[in-house]
């Protein structure tokens, strides 16, 4: 049953009661009760400073304010019925102060609070995703650091290609990652922008003080257009892009896994705490925690697709289907924070098996063309020392030998000027030693990548530990009730 409404007096008839539960977003909004509170009460605050509510209405105000924020808290207050967060809020607070709650609502619509409540919302959850993809770029440096001088094959198209440092690899992970935080954080500026003053959708009349509101709640920025504030939700739609980018990266990392983990490949053993059986065969061990990393790409990626085809071609400014906004927000958010949570735990018990890599560094001719970039040094131009290598494997590969199965003797046949050291040139594990560009994968550069990635994370740390203080002092000063 939907109970009362903000605007029954215009209306000959109540709501239609299948009408009512199909437009609520009641649900979704019970997300958002701290932040309507919080910033209902910096309102009320500006208002009572313009003159608008004495002091002691706003007293009032926020003491009313704070009870119905503890009540919704400790779930005494049930705002099922309602059609949304802010009338809840709103009619609460009159059945507490009495006719002084009328006030809270002045320059005020709910098409401009909607986006208050979201902005103050999303600005927490960016840092607290940030937080997790920090986290699982720390067990990756953590992998990396420890095996640090492990050497694997490398792949293109799934070939074997070149020798790596499994560190490197590692780190591969750990700048997609750090890009992917980087996204993130450079959304915040445009979401940490206050809403208020737009009102329905041409402002107010009335001398409202925006920047007094904007200092309580801590946004840097006012909006410059109320029309395009109450119309779009392009910093939503940012985020879950953001948030579907993340996702793929953590797609590939999960199908990595799944992959390295197979008896195909054997290069990593999952901790068993990380894996599950069948239930009709005994034997099985399964990568399913990585699998639903890779799952949940799905629900990622239609969440940013959601959003998007809701905001196509709404004419300005607010539209209702702008209420649309909710669940795929609510869920990318959701989602997006768990599973880095999770991809960053199953990170920490996953093992190397270094014999296996290094038993598959046999396979393949990886050092191909480590032997023409030796040839390079010879004087032979590269094209022409490819040809030579590329007709050297096929010869080898077709009596089922390797590039080990050469005497430096034979290489000296072809080419003026090879010495015994070439038989270095085709050790895989020594072929890491040679790589001098930057960002190869050699110790000195993986080195380079670790001290790095400790200064990234350092900076991380600090940053998103500014922004958590700054947010949590307004709220504390302003609302002050028990966080859930
Ligand atoms: N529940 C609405 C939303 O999420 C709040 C704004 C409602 N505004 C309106 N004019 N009906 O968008």
């Amino acid at each position: 049953m939907m109970r009362m409404c903000l605007w029954g007096s215009r209306m000959e008839k109540e709501l239609d009661q299948e009408v009512a539960a199909f437009s609520t977003s009641i649900q979704e909004d019970q997300y958002l009760y701290r932040y309507d509170i919080w910033g209902s009460i910096a309102h009320s605050t500006m208002l009572q400073k313009i003159g608008i509510v004495t002091s002691e209405e706003h007293q009032k105000m926020v003491t009313g304010l704070k009870q119905v924020g503890e009540e919704i808290e400790t779930k005494q207050y049930d705002v099922s019925s309602f059609e949304d967060i802010h009338s809840a809020v709103e009619i609460r607070l009159k059945e507490l102060i009495g006719e002084s709650a009328g006030k809270l609502h002045t320059a005020r619509s709910r098409n401009d609070q909607i986006v208050l409540d979201e902005r103050l919302y999303l600005r927490e959850q960016v840092v607290a995703i940030i937080r997790t993809v920090n986290a699982l770029q720390e067990s990756f440096l953590k992998k990396a650091r420890r095996y640090r001088d492990v050497v694997m094959p490398g792949y293109t198209h799934l070939q074997p290609a070149q020798p790596v440092l499994f560190g490197h690899h590692c780190m591969a992970y750990f700048f997609m990652f750090q890009r992917d935080a980087e996204r993130l954080q450079e959304s915040l500026s445009r979401i940490n922008v206050l809403p208020l003053g737009a009102g329905a959708l041409a402002g107010t009349s009335l001398p409202i003080d925006c920047q007094l509101v904007a200092d309580l709640l801590a946004f840097p920025n006012v909006q410059d257009n109320s029309m395009d504030t109450v119309a779009d939700r392009d910093f939503l739609l940012e985020v879950l892009s953001d948030l579907a980018i993340a996702s793929l990266h953590l797609c590939r990392m999960g199908e990595e896994i799944v992959l390295w983990s197979s008896p195909a490949f054997q290069f990593i053993t999952i901790d068993d705490a990380f894996t599950t059986g069948s239930s009709i065969m005994p034997q099985k061990k399964n990568p399913d925690v990585a699998e639903l990393i890779r799952g949940k790409t799905g629900e990622m990626v239609g969440s940013w697709i959601s959003l998007a085809m809701t905001l196509k071609g709404l004419p300005l400014t607010y539209n209702r289907d702008l209420q649309q906004d909710k669940l795929p927000l609510l869920r990318a958010v959701e989602i997006g924070r768990l599973t880095f949570h999770i991809a960053s735990r199953l990170v920490d018990h996953i093992t190397p098996n270094i014999d296996k890599m290094e038993q598959a560094l046999q396979v393949g001719f990886l050092t191909a063309t480590d032997l023409c970039e030796y040839f390079v040094t010879l004087g032979i131009p590269f094209r022409k020392a490819h040809e030579m290598v590329g007709s050297l494997v096929r010869k080898l590969s077709s009596s089922g030998q390797t590039l080990h199965d050469l005497a430096w003797e034979d290489l000296q046949k072809e080419v003026e000027g090879v010495g015994p050291e070439v038989i270095e040139v085709l050790n895989e594990k020594k072929s890491i030693q040679r790589k001098k560009s930057a960002g190869s994968s050699s110790p000195g550069e993986l080195e380079k990548q670790l001290q790095k990635g400790d200064l990234l994370l350092a900076k991380w740390n600090e940053q998103n530990t500014e922004l958590e203080k700054t947010w949590a002092s307004s709220f504390l000063a302003l609302v002050d009730i028990p966080k859930e």
